[in-house]
C-alpha cells in the first residue's frame, strides 16, 4: 500500500475511535485495557422492550487465566472492576447495564462473561454510545480504560423516563488512565477497520497495517504530524 494511503486509512481509524481508542480485529472489540468485547457489534441496534446480549472475552483471547477476572484476585495482570454503560449525548441518558461485580464473577470457568440487558421502553430512542470502564492492573501497573463504541437503541412505543437505572451524564471526554494499547494486540500484525458510526456506514477502507508494538490508534496524534 502506498505510504500517503496507509497515513490516510490510519488517520481515519483514529479519528473515528475519539479519545476512548478501541480496535475493532475479527468482529472483535479490543479495547485499550484487559476486555475484549465479542457482542454487540458496533453500530448494531438495541430495540427497546428487548434484550441485548452483551458479550465480553475475560481471558484476553485465551490468554489470561480464570482467577484473573474475578476481583480481588491479586494477579500481577487482572481485573479489578469492569462496568457497562448506555451513555448518549444526544439525548442525555447515562443507563446502567451493568455495575458492581457480579458481570465478571458470574459464569465462573467461562471465559466469555454474557450479561443480558432489557433495554427498556422508558430509553429514548438515538444514538448511544455502549461504554465500558475498566480499573485493571497490567504487570502490577494500575489502569483505568474507558472504551465507548456507537450503538443505536430503537423505540417504537417509549414509556417516558426511565426512573431505575440513570445516572448522572457527566461531561465528556471523561478522566481516564488507559495502557497505551490493548496488551492482546502488543507485538501483533493486525488487521484494523475504522469503527463503523452509529448509522452503521463503515467508513469504506479498510487496512492492513503492520506494527510490532506500536498502535495504529495511538499513532493517531503522530500521524496528524507526519502527514
Ligand atoms: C459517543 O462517544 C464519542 C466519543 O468517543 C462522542 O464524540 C459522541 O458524541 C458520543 N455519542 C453520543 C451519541 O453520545
Ligand atoms: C428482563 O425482562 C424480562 C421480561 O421481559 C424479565 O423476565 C427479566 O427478569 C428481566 N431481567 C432483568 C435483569 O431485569
Ligand atoms: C447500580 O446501579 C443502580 C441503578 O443505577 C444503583 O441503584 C446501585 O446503587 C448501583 N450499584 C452499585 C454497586 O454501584
Ligand atoms: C428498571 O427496573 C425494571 C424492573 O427491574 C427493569 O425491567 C427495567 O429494565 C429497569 N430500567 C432500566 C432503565 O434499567
Ligand atoms: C455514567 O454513570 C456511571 C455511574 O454513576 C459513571 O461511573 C459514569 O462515569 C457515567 N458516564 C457518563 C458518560 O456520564
Amino acid at each position: 500500500m502506498h505510504p500517503t494511503l496507509v497515513c490516510f486509512a490510519a488517520l481515519l481509524a483514529a479519528a473515528s475511535s475519539g479519545v476512548h481508542a478501541q480496535t475493532l480485529v475479527n468482529g472483535q472489540v479490543f479495547t485499550n485495557g484487559l476486555a475484549i468485547v465479542d457482542a454487540p457489534a458496533p453500530g448494531s441496534p438495541m430495540h427497546a422492550g428487548s434484550v441485548t446480549q452483551v458479550a465480553i472475552d475475560i481471558s484476553g483471547d485465551g490468554h489470561l487465566d480464570q482467577s484473573a477476572s474475578i476481583p480481588g484476585s491479586g494477579k500481577s495482570t487482572r481485573f479489578d472492576s469492569l462496568e457497562i454503560y448506555l451513555v448518549s449525548y444526544q439525548t442525555k441518558q447515562n443507563i446502567t447495564v451493568s455495575n458492581g461485580t457480579e458481570l465478571l464473577t458470574q459464569e465462573q470457568g467461562s471465559t466469555v462473561k454474557h450479561w443480558n440487558f432489557n433495554v427498556s421502553t422508558c430509553i429514548p430512542a438515538g444514538n448511544y454510545n455502549l461504554t465500558f470502564y475498566e480499573a485493571s492492573h497490567i504487570d502490577n501497573q494500575p489502569y483505568f480504560a474507558i472504551t465507548a463504541y456507537p450503538v443505536t437503541v430503537q423505540n417504537d412505543n417509549p414509556s417516558g423516563a426511565c426512573t431505575n437505572g440513570t445516572n448522572a451524564l457527566q461531561d465528556f471526554p471523561q478522566a481516564s488512565s488507559p495502557p497505551p494499547q490493548s496488551p492482546w494486540l502488543i507485538g501483533t500484525t493486525i488487521a484494523t477497520q475504522p469503527l463503523p458510526t452509529a448509522t452503521g456506514n463503515a467508513a469504506s477502507s479498510q487496512s492492513i497495517v503492520t506494527s510490532s508494538a506500536m498502535s495504529v490508534i495511538a499513532l493517531g496524534a503522530l500521524l496528524v504530524l507526519l502527514c
